[in-house]
């Protein structure tokens, strides 16, 4: 097998390293992903033993040099591998076979960012490779970009394809990240639900063939999340091997585990291929969206800590990065349509006694809307329902103490409004067929300039005349019927022009505006993803704001995700979602786990749960900075009706415990905490002291079940 590396590539953090070898023919293959190894160490052992296998073709009329037996970079189709590739270009010949091999590659010590997608970025450290391949007979070149956070150990890619033919190209498929691993013996992690469910942890064993999750909704989606992680069979939380990876988009998108026919594993992640084609002009570059991607042998826990502190420091506006986040009400689950002036004012009174910080007006103050039958894109106050204009009452909100934030759902419309009477050519819908409707609304276009500046314009408008602190931007529904009035000849594009034409809303609007606060929403976490991260520091998770359906729900978007990214909200009982019964206290333990929020009327609580509710906020607050920034990970609890996690910081320990079903005649338990200093000493409220030996080895003990059930939390000082 012709094998011969002639040049090693190598990429670097302080402790993981990408090693890549061109081959004498100009292939690129992937030589080693993984701990550091010393400096100069020679690699092109790792493809040079690899053995023949029969029924392959041989490349370049070498005999038994196989690509298909090779960990490429960036596979293409037939030539002459015949796996699953990693792009595909159409012809205008017919032909979709490709070949790129290595023209040149320089490294860069900074990070450009990628026009139209957002991306990451860092003060600290950063090397970035780019590797530039060429095909030939075309002169078309891909451009690989490849960072390493040094300080972070992360990795992160994003290709560029640069038409440099006559011809008009037509791109069929173009993922972000192709890796080839030689074995296959791993375990598969993804998100996957649905509404009022999302986040929730699936493992399963890989097999030969495709396993994997993908979004066709034009949106990433309730029923799985952008995200996908190697593990080995013994891995777990602190221990074993994984390799994951999330994309930094929020559209269609697929993630899959392909195993060979020899036990090699293809793990690819990027746009989705399916009902998706761009025609590439003369000259005209495309960009893949960024990947960002990592390697740990230290188990599940490190990924999620790797993950959560490369998100808060180099994905979301630096203005938020470590600003504390304001406890909220939202009127949404005390009031949905149903409110006026009086009652908004009275909740609002109610929120600023208990020490609430911020009022958000949810979906109803604008045009008719008393009901999700109409107005979605008429966004001029309703003055009859407020009372007045929205500045005064505003003003009102500002007098009381209470900073302001407000519902919008830009992206929609309602065909009973005046936006739809006047544009009925600005919405997502095919020639000569009548479009779906999904919550009485049609999704607008906005592969179209006219639409992008009409929301940018509305929402400008809004921003300036109002002391608005903090925007709760919605999407409740996903795209049927794609098709485009403005996309002539170019169907195949919208799924993705949708995304870079909200990409470019959220960008103007998150430049005039830098301190509003965003949080996104897509009836819940049907869109919770870097891509929309980038521009909003917070996203509501669930609209299911029960407590024990919280815990997974959560606990599964803290996988990858900050904590501080993820509204939590105590809400009312019985439940509005699932008619739960739970305490006051379990809902507040819960809600702990990330931004707190409520969303209840106020106005109706007894005396004692408004104390409660008070002491509650106060003690929230006080430990803000912790809960909120800390450094979190899961403890197992060996029980799986009980869901443990901490938060640490410099003086700090938090842990909290939540089990879920009462039993009877059980004796105390402990919970044993996992990563803490053995020598450090931990002085809980109580006064009791503990080494880290001690809370590792034998625990803080857990009280028994009352009520309902049990949810727990210690506050542990750091001592020497
Ligand atoms: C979605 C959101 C809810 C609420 C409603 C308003 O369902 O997820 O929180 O804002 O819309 O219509």
């Amino acid at each position: 097998m012709d094998c011969k590396v002639i040049k090693q590539l190598e990429l670097r953090t302080k402790s993981k390293q990408i090693s890549l070898g061109v081959l004498e023919s100009g292939h690129v293959c992937l030589l080693y992903f993984g701990d550091r190894l010393a400096e100069k160490t020679e690699l092109s052992y790792v493809i040079r033993d690899i053995q023949r296998a029969s029924y392959l073709s041989d490349t370049d009329g070498e005999r038994d040099f196989r690509l298909e037996q090779l960990p490429i970079w960036y596979p293409a189709f037939g030539n002459p591998d015949l796996r699953e590739p990693a792009f595909q270009i159409e012809y205008e010949n017919g032909s979709r076979i490709s070949d790129f091999r290595f023209y040149k590659a320089n490294y860069r010590n900074q990070k450009s960012k990628i026009p139209g997608l957002p991306s990451t970025f860092s003060e600290k450290a950063v090397t970035t490779l780019e590797i530039i391949l060429k095909d030939a007979l075309t002169e078309n070149r891909l451009h690989f970009f490849l960072s390493a956070f040094e300080e972070y150990d992360m990795f992160t890619q994003s290709i560029q394809i640069v038409n440099d033919s006559r011809e008009t190209i037509k791109m069929t498929k173009a993922t972000s990240l192709s890796l080839d691993l030689l074995d296959d013996r791993f375990e598969m992690l993804t998100l996957v639900g649905a509404w009022g469910r999302e986040m929730q942890l699936r493992r399963t064993r890989l097999q030969q063939g495709f396993q994997g999750v993908d979004s066709k909704r034009g949106a990433s989606g309730h029923g799985q999340n952008p995200f996908i992680a190697l593990v080995r069979p013994e891995t777990d939380d602190y221990q074993g091997e994984v390799i994951a990876a999330n994309l930094v988009y929020s559209g269609n998108f697929i993630a899959e585990a392909i195993v060979d026919m020899h036990q090699n594993t293809r793990l690819q992640m990027g746009l989705h291929s399916f009902d998706f084609q761009w025609d590439l002009a003369p000259k005209e570059s495309f960009y893949t969206p960024e990947i960002v991607f990592t390697h740990t042998n230290q188990g599940v826990n490190k990924m999620t800590q790797l993950f959560q502190h490369f998100y808060l420091d180099c994905l979301i506006n630096p203005n938020f990065t470590k600003k504390a986040r304001p406890v909220l009400l939202n009127n949404w689950e005390a009031t949905y349509f149903n409110f006026n002036r009086q009652k908004l004012l009275a909740l609002g009174r109610e929120a600023t006694k208990l020490g609430i910080e911020l009022f958000v007006l949810d979906d109803g103050w604008f045009g008719e809307r008393n009901s999700i039958e109409t107005s979605i894109g008429d966004w001029q106050p309703n003055e009859k329902k407020l009372g007045s204009n929205l500045q005064l009452l505003i003003q009102e909100f500002l007098d009381i103490g209470l900073d302001f934030g407000l519902w919008i759902e830009p992206e929609m419309v309602s065909p009973k409004s005046q936006l739809f009477t006047e544009h009925p050519e600005w919405i997502i819908q095919v020639e000569n067929r009548k479009p779906q409707l999904s919550r009485t609304q049609y999704v607008l276009d906005l592969s179209q300039p006219a639409v992008q500046d009409f929301i940018i314009q509305t929402i400008k408008k809004i921003l300036s005349e109002n002391r608005i602190r903090y925007l709760k931007w919605d999407m409740n529904r996903n795209i049927t019927d794609s098709g485009s009035t403005y996309l002539v000849g170019h169907q195949k594009e919208l799924g993705h022009r949708y995304i870079l034409g909200l990409y470019r809303i959220l960008s103007e609007i998150t430049t005039a505006f830098p301190d509003v606060l965003i949080e996104s929403c897509a009836g819940g976490g049907g869109r919770f993803d870097p891509g929309m991260l980038a521009y909003t520091p917070q996203i509501w998770i669930s609209d299911d704001t029960d407590a024990v359906q919280r815990l997974s729900i959560q606990q599964g978007a803290a996988l990858i995700y900050p904590n501080v990214c993820i509204g939590c909200h105590v809400s009312a009982v019985p439940n509005h979602q699932v008619g739960r019964m739970t305490s006051l206290h379990t809902r507040g333990v819960v809600a702990f786990q990330g931004n707190l929020g409520y969303e209840l009327d106020l106005t109706t609580l007894e005396e004692t749960e408004k104390q409660q509710i008070a002491q509650q906020i106060e003690h929230y607050k006080r430990n803000r900075q912790l809960l909120q920034f800390g450094k979190y990970s899961r403890v197992n609890t060996f029980d799986e009706n009980a869901t443990a996690w901490m938060k640490e910081d410099e003086q700090h320990l938090w842990v909290s415990y939540v089990s879920v079903l009462a039993k009877p005649n059980t004796v105390p338990k402990r919970l044993k905490l996992p990563l803490l200093v053995p020598e450090q000493r931990y002085m809980d409220e109580q006064g009791n002291d503990y080494s880290g030996t001690e809370l590792m080895t034998i625990g803080l003990p857990i009280p028994q079940v009352k009520e309902d059930f049990i949810a727990t939390e210690w506050r542990l000082s750091k001592s020497n």
